[in-house]
């Protein structure tokens, strides 16, 4: 790579695997504010695939076409615009972007840059954020929670539901995870799970009763029509259901969305009604983290505690598998899937970029299945 150049994975059309192009661009100098990154590792998140596929509200909204994904990187400090004091060239950082995360480098606003954990590699830290700071949203700025509550977590073993699981455990409250796979198990109960429904060899909602009959205080779904309705109707009076993800409308493999599939999903997806949401006691409780970037006071806030969090042993990153930058089709295809757990994280240095392995972080990540 020629110097003052860039790689940067850019998406031109919506589409499959083949829009993901690897494309050389010059560095940007940063501006007033702004921190010049060179990455090590960054993030890949389930919503990076629907921004690959159009489907993404905010990418549409807030940039279009051309689009590079990407919403969390970690690396060292290159080049810093006026104004910036808390990181210099040279300190190791990680933090969060509004896409362009999946570059050798990110020109990132100073306030979402952070000083990486020490217990952290970077491979661990560029995979911590993003789920960390969307269950951390959902479970501690939008509902209030007591010691003993019970939680129902749908895709517990994937990256968000790994972190929700522990900040649940955490905060002392009786969690049962769902997976979609019999592989998954094991690791969402190393996790601490109380207990976990393994949707493909049982009944989830015969399970889901009979664990909690009365019904649960909260209920994380991302999975859309497919289980929301549901859902609601396994909260306890005072329950509330935590919407933020809608995957069951979308594909498993081939790249490319049904649209009929998808069309049909959208006219299952459940309405709900004020009238009876009073009378039963229970709440619906919806969000996207991608539309909360102004609100660095809540993103602060969560870093703050989940890097102290951190240090301290109490939570770990998910189960981090790494893959080249130049393999991020293979990324997107195998989380695509469904049958990942933990994270996935892309590793961007030039050092690594040679063979396109497959690591487990070790130490401060979550143990393996
Ligand atoms: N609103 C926000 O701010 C926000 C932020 C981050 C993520 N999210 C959403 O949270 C969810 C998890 O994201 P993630 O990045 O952590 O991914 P992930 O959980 O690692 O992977 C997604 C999981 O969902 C299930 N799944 C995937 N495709 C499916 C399909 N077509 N039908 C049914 N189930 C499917 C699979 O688990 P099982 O089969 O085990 O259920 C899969 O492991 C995604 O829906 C994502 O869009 C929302």
């Amino acid at each position: 790579m020629p110097s003052g150049s860039m790689q940067k994975v850019v998406i031109h059309k919506a589409g499959g695997y083949e829009q993901l192009k690897l494309e050389t661009h010059p560095v940007p100098k940063p501006g007033e504010g702004q921190v010049l990154i060179r990455t090590e590792a960054v993030g890949v998140n389930y919503a990076d695939i629907c921004v690959r596929w159009g489907v993404y509200e905010s990418a549409r909204r807030f940039v279009g076409w051309p689009i590079t994904p990407g919403f969390e990187y970690s690396g060292w400090v290159e080049d810093v615009g006026r104004e910036v004091k808390h990181v210099k060239p040279g300190d190791p950082v990680f933090g969060v972007t509004l896409f362009n995360g999946y570059s050798t480098h990110v020109c990132a606003p100073a306030d979402l840059v952070w000083p990486k954990p020490r217990a952290l590699d970077f491979e661990a830290a560029a995979g911590l954020l993003a789920v960390h700071l969307t269950a951390y949203h959902g479970l501690l700025q939008n509902v209030v929670i007591r010691p003993g509550m019970r939680v129902l977590v749908h895709s517990a073993g994937g990256g968000v539901g790994s972190a929700l699981v522990q900040l649940c455990k955490l905060h002392n409250l009786h969690v049962t995870g769902v997976v979609g796979r019999s592989h998954k198990v094991e690791y969402v109960r190393r996790l601490g799970a109380d207990a976990v429904i393994d949707k493909s060899t049982h009944s989830l909602w015969d399970e889901t009763k009979r664990l909690c009959p009365d019904g649960y205080d909260l209920i994380f779904d991302a999975n859309g029509p497919e289980t929301l309705a549901q859902s609601y109707a396994h909260l306890k009076p005072t329950g509330k259901l935590l919407v933020y993800g809608f995957h069951s409308l979308l594909p498993k493999q081939g790249g490319h969305i049904n649209y009929l599939k998808a069309t049909l999903g959208m006219l299952r997806m459940p309405r709900f009604n004020p009238l009876s949401m009073t009378s039963e006691n229970k709440g619906v409780v919806a969000f996207n983290l991608s539309f909360l970037f102004p609100r660095a006071d809540l993103l602060h806030a969560a870093v703050n505690d989940l890097t102290a969090w951190l240090e301290a042993g109490d939570i770990r990153v998910p189960k981090v598998r790494s893959f080249a930058l130049e393999d991020v089709a293979q990324a997107h295809r195998v989380l695509e899937s469904g049958e990942t757990t933990g994270k996935l994280v892309l590793r961007t240095a030039p050092r690594f970029s040679a063979s396109a392995n497959e690591a487990t972080v070790q130490g401060a990540s979550a143990p393996d299945q």
